[in-house]
């Protein structure tokens, strides 16, 4: 919530930002009469149902219900809380809040260990162009075909082979050794008190957050020792499974062209920059995660993997497949002769041959099938069988119809047996794990917040009417009772509209706008409303209309629930109670304004 950032701030960030001015930088954008369009950045999807209001200042997607204001959308693409989406978006327009209201003390210690790590790759940085022990550092990145502008740009860095290279100098400057320590930058001796410096000797690749801020380091040996590369450990600000390295510098490239492409090392990345591919990012020394492919997901619609062409690097891509298909998102894997890296093939073949064998990239799900018929003899039908259930757990989870299709005549061809027999394997193995009926195909992967489709008819129209400034804030909260609404979201929105009469806003709209957009499922309700278009004939009539069909619902709805608890007496034999309801139900029956025949659908 934003109960540490006064109002006014928030308000003033809110108007020195356009909200399509800042979702372009995310997502591609077409004018489409009075809004904008483009393919949602929250779910995948291949023709555009997210739609951004210049005039309302909102977005909202038609598909997965997703949306909001500007907050809200940074809030969602960037993974960050309210607070921070406020300050981020303030920077931009070179505001920072008053000193009067200070942030936590967690934001604050955040905030300096972010100074910090500035500080050491900066150190790191000119050690490596200026120290004389950095000779050979110097020398082996050039060997590698580094260019100065290239050290440069990722701000590469040099530690020297020293056990306080770094530290002294930052103790002298007045850092604690626990701050040292919070940052990953040394480590405390096992035995008998006292720390060293973590990196010692070795290459610096600095690792940064989607803003292109230092959050963690990757050390490389000069020379075959071990371990070949030292990474910092997960920090406040560092965690492997959610940074990409090089992802700060791709995003641009990603956005322009709507792919992006992930390699397995530090170098692998810089190279391909360097060759001016700059939509190429690397893991940090991990397999990708739920996180990864989210972040990739909302980044670019298309995902190419090149990893290596080695056991590893091939399991590290199978593993990923199901991961992919989860989030019913689509990759494609590229490859590489075997013994080549990205690094060592663009150094060798040059840049053309890599896009070439970029655009060769087959689908990961096509790749994994044939991995699978490569590690089984397949010419007997025991190694047949193996490929099959090898296969079965990946397949199960493909969310298209047909994409499935395609992919089992593939294997039925490749394999020499019928399709009917592959489906009947796969719906066999669906029942067997006790799940959907054979055959079935899962549902649809869920929408990310339930959009106001799913609202009754009436309380779409009430809040869409008062939304839309039809009818007042008082009018509203006279006629209607938060409870009285079905769906809770709506409930929700009634409580903070009441909540804002009830202390005298002069703005309802603006003030509940406002408060909504700390809420997922609230800011959706409203940016949906405020973008779905309805026309009336006479507001009013609409409104008289829908009050009453909502409450004659309700009335509705009691009746049922009472007719229920009847038949439960009259089998427990409870001959009392089943009068008391019955008399119950009359009266309910006879409050009904509106016949049960009468309802919006
Ligand atoms: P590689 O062994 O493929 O190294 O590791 P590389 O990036 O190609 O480096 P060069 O070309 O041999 O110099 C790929 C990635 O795995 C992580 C690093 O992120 C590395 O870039 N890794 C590797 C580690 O974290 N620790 C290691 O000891 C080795
Ligand atoms: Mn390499």
């Amino acid at each position: 919530m934003d109960r540490r950032l006064p109002p006014p701030f928030v308000q003033q960030v809110q108007e020195g930002n356009d909200v399509v001015e800042v979702i372009s930088g995310y997502v591609a954008l077409k004018k489409s009469g009075q809004n904008f369009v483009g393919l949602c950045p929250f779910h995948g999807e291949k023709s555009p149902s997210f739609t951004v209001s210049s005039a309302k200042q909102l977005f909202h997607c038609f598909g997965c219900g997703v949306g909001g204001n500007l907050f809200t959308f940074l809030m969602k693409t960037e993974g960050i809380t309210f607070p921070e989406a406020v300050r981020a978006l303030g920077k931009r327009i070179g505001l920072s809040p008053p000193d009067t209201m200070e942030s936590s003390r967690e934001a604050k210690q955040r905030d300096r260990l972010r100074t910090l790590l500035q500080l050491a790759a900066g150190r790191f940085h000119d050690q490596l162009l200026t120290h004389a022990s950095a000779a050979k550092a110097r020398a082996y990145l050039a060997d590698r075909q580094m260019t100065e502008a290239t050290i440069d740009t990722f701000g590469l860095g040099y530690a020297l082979a020293a056990w306080d290279g770094l530290m002294t100098p930052l103790i002298r400057q007045g850092w604690t050794p626990q701050e040292l320590c919070d940052a990953g930058l040394i480590v405390r001796r096992s035995e008998g008190s006292g720390y060293y410096d973590r990196f010692r000797d070795r290459v610096i690749f600095p690792i940064r957050d989607l803003q292109g801020q230092v959050v963690g380091f990757g050390a490389r040996v000069l020379d075959d020792g071990q371990p070949k590369y030292l990474n910092s450990p997960e920090t406040a600000l560092y965690s492997k499974g959610r940074l990409l390295y090089g992802l700060d510098r791709a995003r641009a490239a990603a956005s322009r062209t709507g792919c992006l492409v992930v390699v397995e090392g530090y170098f692998d990345a810089i190279a391909a920059h360097q060759a001016g591919l700059t939509h190429v990012v690397a893991t940090l020394g991990t397999a990708l995660t739920t996180a990864h492919i989210a972040l990739l997901q909302r980044l670019a619609p298309k995902v190419v993997l090149l990893f290596d062409p080695d056991p590893a690097g091939v399991r590290a891509t199978l593993r990923t497949v199901d991961l992919f298909l989860e989030h019913g998102l689509s990759a494609s894997v590229a490859t590489l002769p075997t013994g080549d890296d990205p690094d060592s093939f663009l150094h060798r073949y040059g840049t053309a041959a890599f896009e070439a064998r970029l655009s060769a990239a087959q689908p990961l799900l096509e790749f994994a099938i044939e991995r699978a018929l490569a590690c089984a003899p397949h010419d007997q039908i025991t190694g047949k069988t193996a490929v099959v259930q090898a296969l079965v757990p990946t397949l199960r989870k493909v969310q298209s119809r047909l994409e499935l299709d395609h992919y089992l005549r593939l294997l039925a061809q490749r394999l020499a047996v019928s399709e009917a027999s592959l489906r009947a394997d796969l719906a066999r193995s669906v029942s067997d794990a006790g799940r959907a009926r054979p055959g079935a195909v899962p549902p649809e992967p869920r929408p990310l917040t339930t959009s106001v489709a799913a609202w009754t008819g009436e309380e779409r129209v009430l809040l869409h009417l008062w939304v839309h400034r039809h009818i007042e804030a008082d009018q509203l909260v006279s006629r209607l009772r938060p409870e009285e609404f079905f769906h809770p979201t709506a409930q929700a929105l009634m409580r903070l509209i009441r909540e804002s009469v009830e202390s005298g806003e002069t703005d309802p709209i603006r003030a509940v706008s406002a408060r909504a957009a700390a809420d997922d499922a609230l800011a959706a309700a409203v940016a949906g409303l405020s973008l779905l278009e309805l026309e009336y004939d006479s507001a009013e009539k609409a409104f008289e209309e829908c009050a009453g069909k909502l409450r004659g619902r309700q009335l509705d709805e009691q009746v049922r629930q009472l007719e229920q608890a009847r038949r439960a007496a009259e089998v427990e034999g409870n001959d009392q109670r089943v009068q008391e309801l019955q008399t119950a139900i009359l009266q309910s029956r006879r409050t009904l304004e509106v016949p049960p025949g009468s309802r919006i659908g």
